[in-house]
């Protein structure tokens, strides 16, 4: 258990469980003019983190800095095992809005585009903290800063709207007596939570919205029962919140409570994905690895668990080699417990309750160029699903994928992409061959893109 003045242990945060199984079976093959559409089967594959967690419909994240993009022992081995990607501190409060209403994202951005251009999903953190607050709000007080906490969010999430999996919209609220913390956001009002939830919903109807802590791990504690009472009243008075956040700390000698997986369960009972957002632990202990992951697992809604950074050296806790990597980016102990706890629930994950989008695939794409574009199935969960674009015919292809409202692109890697909208994306070479991906959020309707190729 953390104390205020040491490292937080974290509870974890466990994203909705997304029961996802691989596509399997292959399927129709529709070669109509420039476009041919394939159904095919994608088979699970368990020698990553990412893809031993996607066989259950889980992600399998990271925490990525923006300075580390350069470094590519880091980026090879993350783009290697992760398949969500959280920014450290990127996309917090003085990151984004350095001066009031001035907002800068490229950092957020950087890290943005390194996650999607590498076929992963995003969460965003933070939008209204007490912690990493900018000079200018710290100042604040009362409707000012209330506004502003408004603002910013409107701004932010505006920026990354139809882009991003899951958003911390509050982060770290509560005190460990289970009352709200006493802060400059706090001290406009009880209501700041819920008015954070409201407004983030209105900003961005596509996205997750997640409230984040640590300390919340243990049942019987008096700050996870705090939240729980909110998350519940939320819930019960229709205020906007997806998923709860067990950040998952469990540093500075604090260790997985045996009550973990009443824990997740009972936040996830009210309806609420989730997440372990932000794990390590002290010296990697194996068994504790094993066990958070084994009580994530064993829950439905426990939808996914990202680490608090790559290798022991990336960690804001080094000095407890508290991750799955050593500082060489060496495979630890840790590594295994976790891939085996993930492995063995790989193949009992039941298939997704509403139909594949290999039944509505596209009819008609008239040929517009000497290029041929042939989707495959991918990965499919509950709420997305991938597919593989091959083009054939030309190197120096565009291809426009429309998929239908209200399903949305929200991911893309091995090509340029611009966005004319969440619903159309432009994609063209990046140099990494012909062979391309998308995720898709299908929100309710799994009618595949249709897709045109010019060359
Ligand atoms: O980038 C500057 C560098 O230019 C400067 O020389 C140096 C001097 O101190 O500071 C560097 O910035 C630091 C930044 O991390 C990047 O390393 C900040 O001082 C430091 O405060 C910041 O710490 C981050 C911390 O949040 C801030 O609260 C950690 O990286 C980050 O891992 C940590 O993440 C938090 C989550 O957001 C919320 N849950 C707890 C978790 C761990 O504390």
């Amino acid at each position: 258990m953390i104390t205020p003045s040491a490292p937080p242990r974290r509870a974890t945060k466990v994203p909705r469980w997304v029961r996802g199984v691989l596509a399997a079976g292959a399927a129709s093959t529709l070669a109509l003019g420039a476009v041919a559409v394939v159904s095919s089967s994608a088979s699970a594959a368990a020698s990553t983190l990412g893809a031993a967690a996607a066989q259950s419909g889980r992600y399998f994240g990271t925490a990525i800095s923006a300075g580390k993009l350069n470094d590519s022992a880091y980026t090879t081995l993350a783009a290697r095992e992760f398949n969500m990607v959280t920014a450290e501190n990127e996309m917090k409060i003085d990151a984004t809005e350095p001066s009031q209403n001035q907002f800068n994202f490229g950092p957020g951005d950087q890290v943005y585009n390194w996650a999607v251009s590498h076929g992963m999903q995003v969460r965003g953190h933070t939008l209204a903290w007490h912690s990493q607050q900018p000079g200018w709000m710290q100042s604040l007080s009362g409707t000012a800063l209330r506004n502003a906490m408004i603002n910013h969010i409107q701004k932010v999430m505006a920026h990354y709207q139809g882009k991003l999996a899951y958003w911390d919209v509050v982060n770290e609220a509560f005190n460990e007596d289970g009352s709200r913390r006493q802060s400059n956001l706090q001290a406009t009002g009880n209501d700041w939570i819920e008015v954070a939830f409201r407004t983030a919903r209105a900003a961005d109807s596509s996205v997750k919205l997640c409230y984040n802590d640590y300390n919340i791990d243990n049942w019987s504690y008096a700050k996870t029962q705090g939240v729980y009472n909110m998350v519940r009243d939320f819930k019960s008075r229709g205020v906007p919140i997806d998923c709860v956040g067990l950040q998952a700390h469990f540093t500075g000698g604090s260790s997985v409570p045996s009550n973990f997986q009443t824990t997740i369960s009972s936040f996830a009972a009210l309806g609420v994905d989730v997440a372990l957002t932000e794990v390590d632990v002290t010296n990697a202990s194996t068994s504790q690895y094993s066990a958070l992951t084994q009580a994530c697992v064993n829950v439905a809604r426990c939808v996914g668990i990202t680490v608090w950074g790559v290798r022991d050296s990336d960690s804001w806790r080094s000095g407890e080699s508290p991750l799955l990597f050593d500082g060489s980016g060496n495979k630890k102990a840790a590594y295994n417990s976790v891939l085996n706890v993930l492995n063995s629930v790989g193949g009992s994950t039941p298939p997704p309750t509403t139909a594949a989008p290999t039944t509505a695939a596209p009819t008609t794409n008239p040929p517009t160029g000497n290029c041929t574009a042939t989707i495959s199935a991918g990965s499919i969960w509950n709420d997305r699903y991938n597919l593989s674009i091959t083009v054939t015919g030309s190197t120096t292809w565009t291809v426009t994928m429309t998929v239908p409202t209200p399903a949305k692109i929200i991911a893309t890697w091995n090509i340029t992409a611009t966005w004319p909208s969440s619903q159309v994306l432009i994609a063209k070479p990046n140099g990494n061959g012909n062979t391309w991906g998308v995720t898709i959020q299908h929100n309710g309707n799994w009618t595949w893109p249709t897709v045109t190729c010019t060359t």
